[in-house]
């Protein structure tokens, strides 16, 4: 058998891990070979192709390492649904073919998923297997880098909350998660945070601060405030003024929300924004675990030829999702009737409600 594996999105920990473990359950049967895609889909789609055979002393020591090595792509768009729709999708079945592929595992958040949706449509055998930082991919509790990212901003946090009480300081961490807030929650309620505002709960800074004033009255003289990317004020929208060339991204609400707090509570505030720094270096353990479960979980599909489904997490069960059960990858979003927002709002934590 000879089966393709592509990585597309946004990169994160985690995606290096997965291709060795594909790699290595390969190398235990005899006659399957893993074809390396170059740049997401973009190796099958454009010319010339961009493929090559992986071997076990390629994929030696990446276990750890960051990023991919078969390179990624994020163009902002889906090509299957643009204007080049048919000669893009006419390329990648070409290049299906014409590599002679069996199998096609595609490692990507939603919109690459949403392309190997229209993959599967056209009949290629596709295993998906999800991976985000943001968590936000319908399916499966839990996505590749997830954790990682997690661990990074609850270092973060953990970081700021020394300098912020030798200062008597407010301080704002701006992270990444698109329109969900699991990385802020998760890594605010990991890291000590005191505030946290996620996009699904627009924020009112009355209760900001009255968290912060109470803190004080107690004679705690700083506050830990984790910002979501696209949080925003009730009433607002949210703030896209991303720090990047050419794209219109999420960004800049951190900014906003410290100089806010500062006019309103006269104490000294600082901002930070973690920005790319959660999706770069080592995996977490968990991240490890979690690829090697994936790709293995990939590979048994393949085995029993069981196509057009993605691979997932649901509570400690490994199954796998119908790409056509997935509501047409609508990004997930944090359940506010969930044990993790009750978690934070009954240990204290402000969610700015
Ligand atoms: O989807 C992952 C993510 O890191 C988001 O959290 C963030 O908004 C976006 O990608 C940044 O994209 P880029 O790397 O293209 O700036």
């Amino acid at each position: 058998m000879k089966i393709g594996i592509c990585t597309g999105g946004g990169d994160c920990p985690g995606l290096n891990a997965v291709i060795r473990g594909v790699v290595r359950f390969a190398s235990q049967h005899p006659g399957m070979e893993i074809i390396g895609i170059r740049d997401g889909m973009n190796g099958l789609m454009q010319r010339p192709m961009r493929a090559h055979p992986l071997t076990l002393d390629g994929v030696q020591d990446i276990l750890h390492r960051g990023g991919t090595i078969l390179g990624t792509c994020n163009q902002g768009g889906n090509p299957y649904e643009s204007d080049q729709r048919e000669v893009s999708i006419r390329n990648t079945l070409e290049g299906v073919k014409n590599l002679g592929l069996d199998a096609l595992l595609v490692v990507g958040g939603e919109g690459t998923q949403g392309m190997a949706k229209t993959l599967v449509d056209h009949g290629v055998p596709v295993i998906g297997i999800p991976k985000t930082i943001d968590n936000d991919l319908p399916g499966t509790d839990q996505t590749i880098g997830f954790s990682s990212c997690v661990d990074i901003v609850a270092d973060a946090v953990f970081r700021l909350r020394s300098t912020a009480e030798s200062h008597d300081r407010i301080m704002v961490l701006e992270v990444m998660g698109r329109d969900s807030g699991y990385i802020a929650l998760h890594g605010g309620i990991a890291g000590g945070a005191h505030v946290i505002l996620i996009p699904e709960i627009p924020f009112a800074y009355e209760p900001v601060c009255a968290t912060i004033q109470r803190r004080k009255q107690q004679g705690r003289n700083f506050s830990l405030v984790v910002v979501s990317e696209g949080a925003h004020e009730d009433a607002a929208s949210p703030y896209y003024g991303g720090n990047t060339t050419g794209v219109k991204n999420l960004g800049g609400i951190g900014s906003i929300v410290a100089s806010t707090l500062f006019e309103k509570t006269k104490m000294d505030t600082r901002y930070t924004v973690l920005g790319h720094l959660q999706r770069g270096g080592m995996p977490s353990s968990w991240d490890r675990i979690l690829a090697n479960r994936f790709a293995v979980h990939a590979m048994d599909l393949v085995m029993r030829k069981q196509f057009g489904c993605i691979v997932a997490l649901q509570g400690a069960t490994l199954t796998q999702v119908p790409y056509d059960q997935i509501e047409s990858f609508q990004r997930k979003k944090v359940d506010l009737a969930s044990d993790i927002v009750h978690t934070a709002e009954a240990t204290g934590i402000c969610l700015g409600r």
